[in-house]
C-alpha cells in the first residue's frame, strides 16, 4: 500500500503521454495529480484548486511555461514551480529562474529524478511557509504586546478619570468641590501639596483658598524662615505666582521641574504644575500641585490628570451652582407661598419663622446633626404650606370649627406633603410636614402614628408648633398666661408630645431661651 500523501500536484505539458506517465506514477505514490495541456488551462486549475507544486513544460501552445511562471509569481508565490524542457537554453533558464522557478529538469526526465526534486521543493516550501508564518506571528506578538501595553495605559487613565468623575458627582455643594479638588490632586497626580488659588487678573492677585498635603510628604517649609504658618508657606512665593500667571496668560496647563526649570522654581520645590480652572470660559482660579525635594518629578500624565480634574471640577461647580440656584429659587417661591398664607391669616403671621427657630433650638440642644438641622430648617418654614389649599372661610373662621370644617383643616399636612412630593425634592422634609400634627399617643392626624413611628424631627416640630401657637403675642390678643402654657406643654408629655423632647423643652424654657423668640412682636 502506498504511503498517504496529501499534496496536490499539477503537471502542465502539451504531450499527453508525459501527463499520463506522471499521473500514473505520482498517483501511485499517494499524491493527488491534476493536469493541464498549456499555461492557460493551468491557470484555470490553479484558480480552482490548492496546488502544492506545479511541473510545467516550457514550449506549449496558447500560453507557454514562462508566461505561466510569471503569472504564478505575481499571483501566488507560495506555489513552487518546476520547469521541464527538452531544449534548455541559457536564456530560458535565466528567464524562468527570474520568474521564481525553483527547479529545472531536462527532458527526457527520469521519474525518480522528478520525485527527488518534488520532495526537495515541498520541503523548502514548507520551510518557506513556516518562515512566513513565524515572521507574521512574531510581528503579531510584538504588535499585540504593544497594543496591550497601550490598552493598559488607556485603561488606567480611564479608571482614574472615572474615579475623578464619580468623586465629583457625589458632591452636593459647590463649596465642597475645591476641597475635593485638592484632595484628588494628592491622590491622582502624586503631589505632595495640592492647592487651589483664586486668581484676580485685574488686581494681579492670587489667593490660595484650599489646599491639601499628602501623608508622609516632606513639608514644603520655607527654608528662609522655617515658617509653616499661613495656608502653606509657599502659597505666596513670587516665583509660583509668576508661573500661575504664565499658565493663565497662555490658558494652558504648565509643568515645570527643577531639572529644566532654570531657577523658575523656589529652591524647595522639585516639580510644579498648574492648570487654569474656568467656568463658562471665565477664569475662576488655578489648580496647582507641588513636589518637594526628592527624585520625583511630575510627568505629562500627571499634568493630564490635573487638567482633567480642573475641568471636571468646573463642570461640577457649574451644575451644582445651577442646582443650588434652582433649589434656592424654589425654596424662595415656597416661602412666598407661606408668606401669602400668613398674610391671609393674621393669627399666624411670622409663625413659621418662629416655629423653625424654636425647633432648631430644641434640635441643637438635643445634639442633632447639621444635616438634620438643615432639614428642620426647610420643613419648619414650610410646615403649614398645605394651608394654601384651604378656603378662607374655614382657615380664617373666628369661632369653633364644625366637624366637617375641622376635617378639611386636618388635610393641610397631607396637601403640604403632596406639594413637596410634586417637586421631587426633600423626602425627609416632606415626611416632617406630613407628620407635624401626629401625637405621641397615636391620636393625632393624618395617619395616627404613635411614639417613635413619628419621625423624630416631626416630634420636635410638633412641640415647637404648639408652643408658638399658644405663647406668641398676637396683634389682637396677648399671649396665654404662663401657667396655662406650661400646663399644656408639660401636661402633654407622653400624650401629645415625646417626653424626652419635653424634658429638653423644659430646660430651654427655664433658661429663658424660648420666651425670647415668642416675645418678639410681629
Ligand atoms: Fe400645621
Amino acid at each position: 500500500m502506498s504511503p498517504v500523501k496529501k499534496e496536490t500536484l499539477l503537471f502542465v505539458d502539451d504531450e499527453e503521454t508525459i501527463l499520463d506517465i506522471a499521473r500514473t506514477y505520482f498517483q501511485s505514490r499517494g499524491y493527488t495529480v491534476l493536469t493541464a495541456g498549456n499555461g492557460r488551462e493551468a491557470i484555470e486549475v490553479l484558480w480552482h484548486n490548492h496546488i502544492d507544486c506545479c511541473f510545467t513544460d516550457i514550449n506549449m501552445p496558447e500560453m507557454d511555461g514562462m508566461e505561466l511562471a510569471e503569472y504564478v509569481r505575481k499571483h501566488d508565490n507560495t506555489v513552487p514551480l518546476v520547469v521541464m524542457t527538452g531544449y534548455p537554453s541559457l536564456d530560458n533558464t535565466i528567464q524562468t529562474l527570474k520568474n521564481g522557478v525553483v527547479d529545472f529538469l531536462v527532458k527526457p526526465i527520469n521519474l525518480r529524478q522528478m520525485e527527488l526534486s518534488l520532495e526537495r521543493v515541498l520541503r523548502e516550501r514548507r520551510l518557506f511557509i513556516e518562515n512566513i508564518m513565524l515572521n507574521k506571528e512574531l510581528a503579531g506578538k510584538e504588535r499585540i504586546e504593544k497594543l496591550n501595553k497601550e490598552l493598559q495605559q488607556k485603561n488606567d487613565e480611564l479608571n482614574v478619570v472615572n474615579r475623578i468623575m464619580t468623586d465629583f458627582a457625589a458632591l452636593r455643594e459647590s463649596a465642597d468641590v475645591l476641597k475635593q479638588l485638592v484632595d484628588l490632586t494628592i491622590a491622582h497626580a502624586r503631589a505632595d501639596v495640592g492647592c487651589f488659588y483664586l486668581v484676580n487678573e485685574s488686581s494681579d492677585q492670587v489667593v490660595p483658598i484650599a489646599y491639601a498635603t499628602s501623608e508622609g510628604a516632606a513639608p514644603l517649609v520655607d527654608k528662609g524662615t522655617g515658617s509653616t504658618s499661613d495656608l502653606f508657606p509657599l502659597s505666596g512665593d513670587p516665583k509660583i505666582k509668576h508661573l500661575i500667571f504664565e499658565a493663565v496668560k497662555d490658558d494652558q496647563p504648565l509643568l515645570v521641574s527643577s531639572r529644566n526649570g532654570n531657577g523658575c522654581l523656589p529652591e524647595q520645590v522639585a516639580s510644579f504644575m498648574v492648570t487654569p480652572l474656568k467656568i463658562r470660559s471665565k477664569l475662576l482660579g488655578v489648580l496647582s500641585a507641588f513636589l518637594g525635594d526628592g527624585d520625583c518629578r511630575f510627568g505629562e500624565r500627571d499634568l493630564y490628570y490635573l487638567s482633567v480634574m480642573a475641568n471636571k471640577a468646573a463642570s461640577a461647580m457649574e451644575s451644582l451652582a445651577l442646582y443650588e440656584n434652582i433649589y434656592n429659587n424654589l425654596l424662595a417661591t415656597l416661602y412666598a407661598f407661606v408668606k401669602a398664607i400668613e398674610a391671609r391669616d393674621p393669627y399666624t403671621k411670622q409663625h413659621s419663622h418662629r416655629v423653625t427657630r424654636i425647633a432648631l433650638k430644641l434640635a441643637k440642644a438635643m445634639e442633632r446633626t447639621a444635616e438634620e438641622q438643615d432639614i428642620l430648617n426647610v420643613a419648619g418654614l414650610l410646615h403649614d404650606i398645605g394651608k394654601i389649599g384651604i378656603r378662607d372661610e374655614i382657615l380664617l373662621k373666628p369661632g369653633r370649627l364644625d366637624r366637617e370644617e375641622f376635617a378639611i383643616i386636618q388635610q393641610h399636612p397631607v396637601i403640604g406633603a403632596d406639594i413637596m412630593d410634586n417637586l421631587g425634592l426633600w423626602h425627609r422634609e416632606k415626611m416632617i410636614v406630613r407628620y407635624h400634627h401626629e401625637r405621641f399617643d397615636g391620636t393625632g392626624y393624618p395617619d395616627g402614628l404613635k411614639g417613635e413611628e413619628i419621625p423624630l424631627l416631626a416630634r420636635i416640630l410638633s412641640v415647637a408648633d404648639v408652643y408658638d401657637a399658644i405663647a406668641s403675642d398676637r396683634a389682637y390678643r396677648r399671649r396665654m398666661e404662663e401657667d396655662k402654657i406650661l400646663e399644656i406643654m408639660y401636661g402633654g408629655s407622653g400624650t401629645q408630645f415625646d417626653p424626652e423632647i419635653i424634658d429638653i423643652f423644659r430646660q430651654l424654657y427655664q433658661a429663658g431661651e424660648l420666651t425670647a423668640i415668642t416675645a418678639e412682636t410681629d
